[in-house]
């Protein structure tokens, strides 16, 4: 089978094209073509993800990686020529219904596929799979319409996916071994044109999903079955790190920058060099005791599965006041050595908590496996912390690799593709939902 997974959720704009062998026992996948555009670049000039411009991004985007993707999954004989097929008015009417309020997407769209002559199709895509939620709407919208012309003009069925369903089943994948499958802990996966294997999971399973969007522990009994049992009152992990970066002058998104500065104060590596590095002009503490914080543990004896981020949050913007306080009126600005210090400071305490809470879930559910996935589980202390977790609990650990934490359009094939083979049907009229759940 050959699924298309689109994904259009934040500010990724991605698209892959996956192959499976179903006649194989393991359910060989192979990527055929992984393209991926990061907005993160435009999105960090304003310290954050604007939902219009996320939009207008996928539209410019998306035509030229499914061109791109098309010729690198080799999908056409030939190569891509001017106009050689002509798209009849009245084809052409429905796509723009379509597209309507995706402004800017039709002509690009129609351009291309005037450019593919039909009968060059080296192979046949089976099922589009495109993320319909949860996300930034606008965004979401583009990707589900996007979805929806090419499903018009090429004949295709559509499995509307769910985004977290994508990062949990990509922690499943293992490189594809034709002798044995092996029980890895840690899967290596380097999206680049290799093929894997899913993973038998033992159920019961507790994924703990941490994005920018979602903290959420969920129990997971078999293949597709969720049960949210705890979930965040106010921000996502991933939110309070993008805001605690900025609190600190740290560019976004914050997460892996927090994780860096986190790791040289860890490390007790020479901040001297971070220094230069960030090139602050005013590193001065004077007035400053030494540089040791505390942050709270949020919600950690709470008894409970549930998170909560904005105090802890609140707590660095107040300490981070209280600094400015102390250092002369003359430094607006924090040193890198009190930066490294408070990261660290936070990194420790969001990581207790999900350790901990994800503990007690494993221990009341007897779940057998923990998985992790979402954008924060690509942090190299929450992967660490969670290794030593699950031997000390003696059940499995499954993660993706870094390069499949954050989001991209494998895990939405992937989804896809799963849902198929447990008989999720194709669907035509469904809408974009930004706050789509997984029960
Ligand atoms: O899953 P994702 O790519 O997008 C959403 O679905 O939200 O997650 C993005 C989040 C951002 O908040 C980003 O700061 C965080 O993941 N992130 C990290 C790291 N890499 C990305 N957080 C902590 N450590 C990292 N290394
Ligand atoms: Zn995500």
């Amino acid at each position: 089978m050959i699924i298309l997974g689109i994904e259009t959720s934040c500010d990724e704009t991605a698209i892959c094209i996956i192959e499976t062998d179903d006649n194989s026992p393991s359910s060989k996948i192979k990527i055929l073509g992984n393209q991926l555009y990061s907005q993160i670049a435009l999105h960090a000039q304003y310290g954050g993800v604007f939902p219009m411009m996320a939009k207008r991004e996928h539209i410019k985007n998306l035509t030229p990686l499914l061109e791109q993707c098309l010729i690198e999954s080799s999908f056409l004989k030939s190569n891509i020529k001017n106009q050689i097929s002509k798209i009849n008015e009245e084809k052409k009417e429905k796509i723009n219904e379509i597209l309507v309020r995706e402004q800017g997407l039709f002509e690009p769209f129609i351009q291309l596929v005037e450019k593919i002559d039909s009968t060059s199709w080296n192979k046949k895509i089976d099922v589009i799979a495109v993320t319909n939620g949860p996300g930034l709407e606008p965004a979401l919208w583009v990707g589900v319409s996007f979805a929806k012309a090419i499903s018009e003009i090429w004949d295709i069925p559509i499995i509307p996916t769910n985004h977290m369903e994508g990062h949990i089943v990509v922690a499943q994948l293992q490189q594809y071994n034709e002798s044995k499958v092996e029980s890895h802990k840690v899967i290596k996966l380097n999206l680049e044109t290799k093929s894997y294997q899913l993973k038998t999971i033992n159920y019961p399973a507790v994924a703990l999903l941490i994005s920018g969007g979602h903290t959420q522990l969920v129990l997971i009994k078999e293949s597709l079955k969720y049960e949210i049992i705890g979930n965040t009152k106010d921000d996502a992990i991933g939110e309070a790190y993008d805001k605690v970066a900025r609190i600190l002058g740290l560019p976004y998104p914050g997460g892996p920058e927090i994780s860096r500065l986190a790791d040289i104060a860890r490390n007790n590596a020479d901040l001297t060099q971070i220094n230069a590095e960030k090139s602050i002009l005013n590193n001065s503490t004077h007035g400053l005791p030494e540089l040791k914080f505390k942050l709270p543990r949020p919600m950690i004896h709470s008894g409970d599965l549930n998170f909560s981020f904005s105090g802890i949050k609140t707590a660095v913007l107040y300490l981070v006041k209280d600094i400015f306080q102390r250092q002369s009126a003359s430094s607006p600005h924090l040193s890198a050595t009190v930066q490294a210090e408070i990261a660290k400071e936070f990194e420790d305490a969001v990581v207790e908590v999900i350790v901990k809470k994800t503990k007690e879930a494993v221990e009341q559910y007897g779940a057998q496996t923990i998985i992790i996935g979402g954008g924060v589980s690509a942090n190299k202390k929450i992967r660490a912390d969670f290794t030593k977790l699950a031997e000390n609990l003696s059940v499995e650990f499954l993660v993706p690799e870094v390069s499949a934490s954050t989001d991209n359009a494998f895990m939405i094939a992937l989804a896809g593709y799963m849902n198929i083979k447990s008989g999720k049907l194709s669907q035509k009229d469904f809408k974009a939902f930004g706050n789509l759940s997984l029960q």
